[in-house]
């Protein structure tokens, strides 16, 4: 097929505006072809862009040359055409269309381009797997859902920053190319050819670099910036991910709140039209941790967990017991009305492994106990061994009618509550109690300093090195590390943690003293973060700030259930490109520059 140039064209309208006060306006329209149809020997095309679809005609009697080429046309073929607009012959007006009052009868045709027939159909219900869609991820997003998750991405970050600079932030760009900055992940690092031997590694985040701005005055920064880390993947994941990082001076954390709920309900109400109620609710570590196992609780539902462990601690149930012995704890969770759940699904909770297949638990859990309450008959394996006493204790604590289905798992309180989480959610979807069009925040506060890493044998951030403990706990910094409380802070939606942060430490001797509790000492520290420990000793302001997990809240603004969802150009589970094939082999050439010798795996 011969194709067309585009000449002197130019588009007056975009395919996604015209309607019925247009008629009888001469235009030109350009774009692809969604869908060819031939009717009493008119040609319809459907002619798509990225603002809609406009019907286009081409009539025998109007420009014979125009319809014969016309019939050649095929999905995803790229046209211009010229000709006039009108009103659609009665009957035939489409109500879901925007333009679908109307029509274009095509008086000159410009064939632009040709296309293959696409591996997959480009309509909202993907029949491709993801592998394909990434491969052809620029078909991908032509499909339409697709690309409106990536308009409202760009909505949510020019509200981010209008935001932000009406609020008199400065917007600074930080080096990607640079030292490690521990935020807990793998680096990836960039080997350097001028430096043999040496190595960037790309920013797991901005944080000392923000902290630096602080320290040179900038009072008020942020940055929507990529961030880079290597760990394992999930559905909110992914190796390079975008920041809105935040840092301010002079400030505590009740500032910081305060901005933060500030943009949001900007972001909130100029990409959804919706009013957050403001301040968030604040909840602290240990309760979250008690009250839904987890330290991103999905608020948008109650079922909260309870601490059982009393009413099994003397009783015959000597499972429990003996585990309440070692140490551990009893939790439960009541299902209101669930006491129907099937025996099958009650089954599948028995056992590491059907635990792992069914409902996706890997924590290390055995098995969930249940009791199925009925008015005058409780069933199950466990209430059998329960006196009416414990019974009524438990009726009590765990708010148990008739009807009700409750789950126990029993242990160590790091299998019980992630266990008992997984299991929350599992049941708050299934029945129908997360709605995401509700919008949930929780702030969560008071984390721990620090916690003890098995398998590196010492202590170590729960949030990063540099944030401040608070003050009446720095007396236990050496002795008792674990009960020193961080002012760091966490922000939840829906179950996400889509926000970190924390109040720092601007203080040298205690910057030195929290290194030391890492079992960082003061050689390491001084060669690892010196410069920071120098700028320290430089007058350093009181100062503190916040990440969010940009593509996380985008999701969630989407609804959709991947992070993948609303990038771009993302990478598989597997950290991978499917459509430029990254990452990839070098050539010899460029690892001798780089003074790099391979030693893979067998
Ligand atoms: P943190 O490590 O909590 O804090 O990161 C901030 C937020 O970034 C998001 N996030 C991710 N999103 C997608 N893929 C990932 N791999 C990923 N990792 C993190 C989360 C998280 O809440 N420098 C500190 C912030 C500070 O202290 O100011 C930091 O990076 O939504």
């Amino acid at each position: 097929m011969t194709l067309d140039s585009l000449g002197d064209w130019e588009r007056t309208h975009d395919c996604g505006t015209l309607g019925a006060d247009d008629t009888g306006s001469r235009v030109a329209l350009m774009g692809w072809v969604q869908r060819r149809r031939d009717h009493g020997g008119l040609i319809f095309i459907d002619l798509r862009d990225r603002r809609g679809i406009t019907q286009v005609v081409f009539d025998p009697q109007r420009n014979a040359e125009a319809h014969q080429k016309a019939h050649a046309l095929r999905s995803e073929h790229v046209i211009a055409v010229r000709g006039e607009v009108r009103l659609r012959p009665d009957g035939m007006t489409n109500y879901k269309l925007k333009t679908g009052e109307i029509e274009v009868i095509v008086d000159e045709y410009r064939l632009l381009n040709t296309s293959l027939t696409p591996p997959f159909h480009l309509e909202p219900e993907v029949d491709a797997g993801e592998n394909l869609r990434l491969r052809y991820r620029f078909l991908d997003l032509r499909r339409p859902n697709i690309l409106q998750s990536l308009i409202r991405r760009h909505h949510a970050a020019r509200a981010v920053r209008h935001y932000l600079n009406e609020a008199d932030f400065i917007e600074v760009e930080t080096p990607v190319l640079t030292r490690s900055t521990p935020e807990g992940a793998r680096d990836y690092l960039v080997p350097s050819r001028v430096n043999p031997g040496k190595f960037y590694a790309l920013p797991q985040s901005p944080q000392l670099f923000k902290q630096l701005l602080m320290m040179a005055g900038f009072d008020r920064y942020y940055q929507v910036v990529k961030c880079f880390r290597d760990e394992d993947l999930r559905a909110d994941r992914q190796p390079e991910f975008t920041q809105v990082d935040i840092e301010m001076a002079f400030i505590n954390e009740k500032q910081i709140f305060r901005v933060t709920e500030g943009l949001l309900g900007h972001v909130f109400k100029e990409v959804l039209d919706q009013e957050l109620e403001l301040p968030f609710p604040q909840i602290t570590y240990d309760e979250a941790m008690a009250r839904y196992g987890t330290d991103k609780p999905d608020t948008r539902f109650g079922m909260e967990l309870v601490d059982v462990t009393p009413v099994f601690a003397n009783s015959n149930f000597q499972v429990f017991v003996r585990l309440i012995e070692a140490g551990g704890m009893v939790k439960a969770l009541t299902l209101k009305g669930q006491a129907t759940l099937p025996r099958s699904d009650l089954d599948k909770m028995q056992g590491k492994e059907n635990l792992a297949n069914h409902y996706d638990v890997q924590t290390g859990a055995q098995g969930v106990a249940w009791i199925k309450v009925q008015a005058n008959n409780w069933q199950g394996p466990v209430a059998k061994n329960l006196t009416d006493v414990e019974k009524d204790l438990l009726a009590e604590t765990a708010d148990l009618e008739a009807g009700d289905l409750i789950l126990f798992v029993a242990g160590e309180s790091k299998i019980v509550n992630p266990t008992l989480d997984i299991l929350r959610c599992h049941f708050g979807n299934r029945l129908n109690l997360t709605d995401n069009n509700q919008f949930h925040f929780t702030w969560i506060t008071r984390f721990p300093l620090l916690e003890y890493d098995i398998a590196e044998e010492r202590y170590v951030a729960v949030h990063h090195p540099f944030t401040a403990p608070v003050e009446e706990d720095v007396g236990f910094l050496a002795d008792h590390p674990e009960r020193v409380c961080s002012r760091g802070y966490d922000l939840v939606l829906n179950g996400y943690e889509i926000g970190g942060g924390s109040v720092r430490i601007h203080n040298h001797d205690l910057q030195l003293q929290v290194f030391k509790a890492l079992g960082i000492d003061d050689n390491e520290s001084q060669q690892r973060f010196g410069f920071m420990l120098d700028a320290l000793k430089y007058g350093a302001p009181p100062h503190g700030g916040i990440a969010l997990g940009f593509d996380r809240l985008v999701m969630l603004l989407c609804g959709a259930d991947s992070i993948r969802d609303v990038i771009a150009f993302p990478k598989t589970q597997k950290a991978t490109c499917p459509m430029t094939q990254a990452p990839e082999k070098v050539s010899l050439e460029q690892l001798l520059e780089l003074s790099l010798k391979l030693d893979l795996p067998g």
